[in-house]
């Protein structure tokens, strides 16, 4: 476990501000950051000062261990601004145990609590302005650390920066998203990263996420590296299947993420009294259950994407197209969940945090 330290943030503020360059009804996800950000870097065994400053690129070495070996994690996390223009964070401690599981996996440093909370704090407090408010709009928060030690020798590095940065943002995706089953690349493996958000998971989804695109698919639905015969994550999300009225989702593991929002919906969705059972499902299931109608709805669940609903599936050349329905419990939950956030529900669960 970490320990906390206490150390005090130092201030840089921006002279100026980027803000008013900025078409708030029209972001690009991920496209736009805020006028500042956080950072603190590890040197010598110990964290350095943190500090907020001006955001701006920075000058490394080509031999920084990041680029050789890929010592890179990072989070997905939102914060909501409230009709009193209240800053709320949703579920802040499960992103930061999720970090340092991370950093573990990857032989990187953990980051202490006060650093990872009061830096991500604070930095809401200055951009504030830049939080919107209203179901829809969001700040999303990307806090990440990278090996800063140079030379290519293939070890740990010693140095590390932590940084978060901010960008507001709406959809993740644009428009419907269909999906294509993976029959022979693989997201993960156990004993692997999979269940680490390691950079290179991301970078290995790029390729096969290509091949899918070309063919008129946006995401993929991965499937267990060894049979090729579990549905296990959709994307960059978790995935969920509606058959008849019960919701399926697989169980987290080595080889799967464990969501914040996944782990979220079966919350929520137990509380309304909706049949969850979280276990393996096959594609077999998946198939049968599209050819007899039993399969209503399949979406996938991220931070970045909330709940994005899945139109249809393609396997072994075949696609799947899901009904339309009225009463869809994708929509459903994604009100629910997203009135919670944005602190237009009350708040049972006790998951929203004041900055
Ligand atoms: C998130 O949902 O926050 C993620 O990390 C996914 C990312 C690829 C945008």
């Amino acid at each position: 476990m970490s320990t906390t330290q206490n150390k005090k943030i130092e201030i840089i503020k921006s002279a100026t501000s980027k803000i008013n360059e900025v078409d708030f009804e029209n972001l690009s996800f991920g496209a736009v950051f805020t006028d500042h950000l956080f950072e603190c870097d590890f040197k010598n065994g110990e964290w350095q000062t943190p500090t907020i400053k001006p955001y701006a690129p920075f000058l490394v070495d080509p031999s920084t261990r990041v680029f050789h070996y890929g010592q890179a994690i990072f989070e997905g996390m939102k914060a909501y601004k409230d009709d009193q223009d209240a800053i709320w964070l949703f579920r802040p401690d499960e992103n930061y145990n999720r970090f340092n599981k991370s950093a573990v996996r990857m032989a990187m440093p953990e980051v202490p609590e006060d650093i990872f909370m009061n830096g991500l704090k604070e930095l809401l407090k200055i951009d504030q302005a830049w939080v919107k408010k209203g179901n829809g709009n969001s700040m999303y928060i990307r806090p990440f650390m990278i090996g800063t030690g140079t030379g290519v020798i293939a070890n740990p590095s010693d140095n590390y920066k932590f940084m978060i940065i901010l960008s507001p943002v709406k959809s993740y995706y644009a428009g419907e998203v269909k999906v294509i089953v993976a029959e022979h690349y693989s997201r993960a493996a156990n004993g692997g990263i999979g269940a680490a958000k390691a950079a290179g998971n991301y970078a290995g989804q790029f390729y096969p996420t290509n091949l899918a695109n070309k063919e008129g698919f946006q995401q993929v639905i991965w499937t267990d590296d060894a049979t090729h015969t579990k549905l296990e994550e959709a994307g960059t999300m978790n995935v969920f299947f509606r058959i008849n009225d019960t919701l399926f989702t697989a169980p987290t593991s080595e080889r799967i993420l464990d969501g914040v929002t996944r782990k979220s919906l079966i919350e929520l969705a137990k509380k309304e009294k909706i049949n969850v059972e979280v276990r393996s499902v096959l594609v077999d299931e998946l198939v049968e259950a599209a050819n007899n109608g039993s399969l209503k709805e399949i979406f996938g669940a991220g931070t970045a994407a909330v709940i994005s609903p899945i139109v249809g599936f393609s396997y072994k050349d075949h696609y799947y197209e899901l009904p339309k329905l009225e009463n869809s419990m994708a929509a459903d939950l994604k009100l629910k969940l997203t009135n919670i956030q944005n602190k237009l529900a009350e708040d049972t669960f006790g998951w929203t945090v004041k900055v």
